[in-house]
């Protein structure tokens, strides 16, 4: 058997429901556990997470391909080569590395970002600890099996419908396809766009696939932290938002196995009542 070292954390989920802002949250969690090295993928062509944890990035992959690979160096392979470009893009933080997908420049050319990003997920991932991704709004990465081999999805819905039917449908999608997730944990961001509710029966739905659940309150210094651009890993650890997600990271991370070698393990399912 193979030993994967490092724990690999996607959160996808409707657009806008609050996928970077909970990524930023558990990036913030992981970075306080000491829970070390991180390397956090913006995984959405849309490009948020950069700015949202305070980054500048210089290369993104998919701006790699409009000065990639012309093949006049015949020692190295093209998929070494875009290995090597795609360390070259990590950009490295004071905690954590931060590796940016970004939107390819021509048409149809969503794969190559793709299969650059699976290579990353089979080579460069394992020298981290944890790799945490924020996913785009659809299904682009699981349907084209680049989220394959996940321990834990990260399921982001608001008070809407369209967000729990978006999250049905990955999870659906996610067991017909040869991905492995480990076990998946449901975040209910901040209920808006409703009257703060959430829809029982929509939860139960989910509830059935889920093994995790967190429930984030609308936080006021979320949003005044997106509005003044601060980096959200300097969110205080008393801001409601970062609570709720820390504690529900508690749960799903065993921190007694702080070590820092071996593999990086969720606790059994737990039992539903
Ligand atoms: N718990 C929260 N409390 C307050 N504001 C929040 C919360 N979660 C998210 N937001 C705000 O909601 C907006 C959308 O959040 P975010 O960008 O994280 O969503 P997204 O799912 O990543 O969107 P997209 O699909 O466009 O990438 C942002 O302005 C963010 O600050
Ligand atoms: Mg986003």
């Amino acid at each position: 058997m193979t030993e994967k070292k490092s724990f690999r954390i996607a959160v996808t989920g409707k657009g806008g429901v609050g996928k970077t802002t909970i990524t930023g949250l558990i990036l913030k969690y992981l970075i306080r556990k000491g829970l070390k090295p991180v390397l956090v993928i913006d995984a959405d062509p849309s490009i948020n997470l950069p700015d949202l944890v305070g980054v500048n990035f210089d290369d993104s992959i998919g701006g790699i391909r409009e000065n990639g690979f012309d093949g006049k160096d015949l020692s190295v392979s093209k998929s070494d080569f875009f290995q090597y470009k795609a360390e070259c893009a990590i950009s490295e933080c004071d905690d954590f590395d931060l590796l940016v997908m970004g939107r390819p420049e021509g048409p149809g050319c969503y794969c190559f970002v793709n299969n650059i990003l699976r290579n990353v997920l089979d080579t460069i991932s394992r020298n981290y600890r944890f790799v945490l991704m924020d996913c785009e709004a659809g299904l682009e990465h699981l349907s084209r099996r680049t989220t394959r081999d996940i321990d834990l999805l990260v399921l982001v819905v608001d008070g809407s419908r369209k967000s729990f039917l978006t999250a049905k449908t990955i999870v659906d999608l996610a067991g017909s396809l040869k991905t492995r997730i480990g076990r998946v944990c449901l975040v209910l961001n901040g209920s808006r766009g409703t009257d703060g509710k959430v829809t029982e029966s929509w939860l139960n739905d989910l509830r059935e696939f889920s093994d995790f659940e967190i429930t984030v309150p609308n936080d006021p210094e979320v949003a005044s932290f997106e509005t003044e651009k601060k980096s959200i890993l300097r969110i205080p650890d008393d801001s409601t938002a970062y609570k709720a997600m820390s504690e529900g990271m508690d749960k799903i991370l065993p921190l007694k196995n702080n070590e820092n070698s071996g593999i990086y393990r969720v606790p059994a399912k737990p039992e539903h009542a």
